[in-house]
């Protein structure tokens, strides 16, 4: 009998309790053994329910449990869930979590504790939510340097882009109707600057190139200065908008950053669309390689999160070996990446379109019908340096958006 723990009884975590109840014949046949939830532990009382027997409130009595094998985290943040891993780990249990903040953190740290204690420390759910990405990277592209990770790692922001892509509506209207369907939170700061998708792509980076990215060094872009008028002249393009987290390796230099990008159907991630994440691998040997489902919700990160459990109960007593060391891996700055830039800005082509070649030399004007006042550009490839030097030179510039 394989016993765990479940810790926070929220979205992911009553969705495990739920998974592993709904699929606890066909989870005990893949580990070859039964598994039990002996407990669920939260600050909350929840009488009626199907916990309301195994529920405490008290992590002492999970991590001082022997028969407790795996603990699995679901609450969310590094305080306490940082001193729970930890004390679970010292304790010989193997840990399972959702929680990216914590992986972006003490990813590192963790696993090595899990190594020493010959136990594992697994963390599928923390990106792509049901997309399985994590154990590909670490045990299945293992023949190939990784090149490049392009990703739509946020399904709040990739719901709301795709709404004022395809509906026409503006930031704060498609917003709000996430807020009330329960896709994005009350505070959406996370999500709509980035920060979401700065934390998945830290960790993934750290995964493919097996040193730790400190996810605070990554350039992060959110959305919330997207316009329904950017849209316009996207549809114009022939393009969508999406928010990537990227990655990417160019000889002994590394890159990452988080920002909008204007994308066309040649990029696979032309379609995925609305809550869905989808991420994009490059290998050197093998090519591109696609990921593509549910990248948040209740369900689907669970599935992740026992995914982890199975994977964990069949390694009982062996450690699962993940290269991501704490050595710091230095990114460069994003100064020196190049990429095209769609531009807007105030005025007539007719007036500007001699200064803005001067400046950015050969660019193609865009205009669309019902946009006064204004007209955009896109510029050829250029450095960041060079297109921020162009920029702070021209007069009435609006935004700009990268491209690929
Ligand atoms: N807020 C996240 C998202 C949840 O919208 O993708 C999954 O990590």
């Amino acid at each position: 009998m394989i016993n765990i723990a479940v810790l926070g009884y929220g979205t992911v975590g009553s969705g495990v309790v739920e998974v592993i109840t709904t699929n606890k014949e066909s989870i005990a046949k893949r580990i070859g053994d039964d598994i039990n939830i002996k407990y669920v532990l939260d600050l909350r009382e929840f009488p009626n329910s199907p916990i309301e027997n195994i529920l405490v409130h008290d992590f002492d009595t999970i991590v001082n449990d022997e028969e407790v094998d795996i603990v699995v985290e679901a609450m969310g943040g590094t305080n306490p869930a940082y001193s729970f891993a930890k004390a679970s780990l010292e304790h010989g249990k193997s840990y399972c979590t959702s929680n990216k903040e914590l992986v972006a953190k003490y990813g590192p740290e963790l696993l090595k504790l899990s190594e020493k204690m010959n136990k594992n420390f697994l963390f599928e759910a923390s990106v792509g939510g049901g997309i399985p990405i994590i154990r590909p990277l670490n045990q299945s592209l293992t023949a190939d340097e990784i090149m490049e990770i392009t990703g739509i790692l946020n399904g709040t922001t990739n719901y709301i882009m795709t709404k004022m892509s395809k509906e026409g509506l503006d930031f704060d209207t498609v917003l709000k109707e996430a807020q009330e369907l329960g896709y994005a939170e009350r505070n959406p700061e996370a999500d709509v600057e980035g920060y979401d998708a700065c934390r998945k792509i830290a960790i993934l980076t750290s995964l493919a190139y097996g040193q730790h990215v400190d996810y605070e060094d990554i350039y992060t872009e959110g959305i919330t200065k997207i316009t329904d008028i950017d849209f316009k002249y996207a549809a114009k393009l022939g393009k969508v908008i999406k928010l990537f987290g990227k990655s990417r390796r160019a000889g002994d230099k590394f890159f990452a950053m988080v920002a909008p990008f204007m994308i066309d159907d040649n990029n696979p991630l032309y379609s995925v669309n609305g809550v869905l994440n989808g991420i994009l691998v490059k290998g050197n040997v093998l090519g591109d390689v696609m990921f593509y489902g549910s990248g948040a919700g209740k369900l689907p990160t669970a599935s992740a999160v026992v995914s982890d459990v199975v994977d964990a109960a069949k390694h009982k007593n062996t450690h699962i070996m993940q290269i991501w060391s704490s050595k710091k891996l230095e990114l460069s700055d994003i100064a020196d990446a190049k990429s095209r830039f769609f531009v807007r800005i105030s005025g007539s082509a007719d007036m500007k379109m001699e200064e803005i070649a001067d400046h950015f030399g050969d660019v193609k004007p865009v205009s669309v019908d019902g946009v006064t006042g204004e007209f955009a550009f896109v510029t050829q490839v250029m450095s960041e340096a060079e297109f921020e030097k162009a920029a702070e030179a021209t007069e009435g510039i609006i935004t700009r958006i990268r491209m690929e």
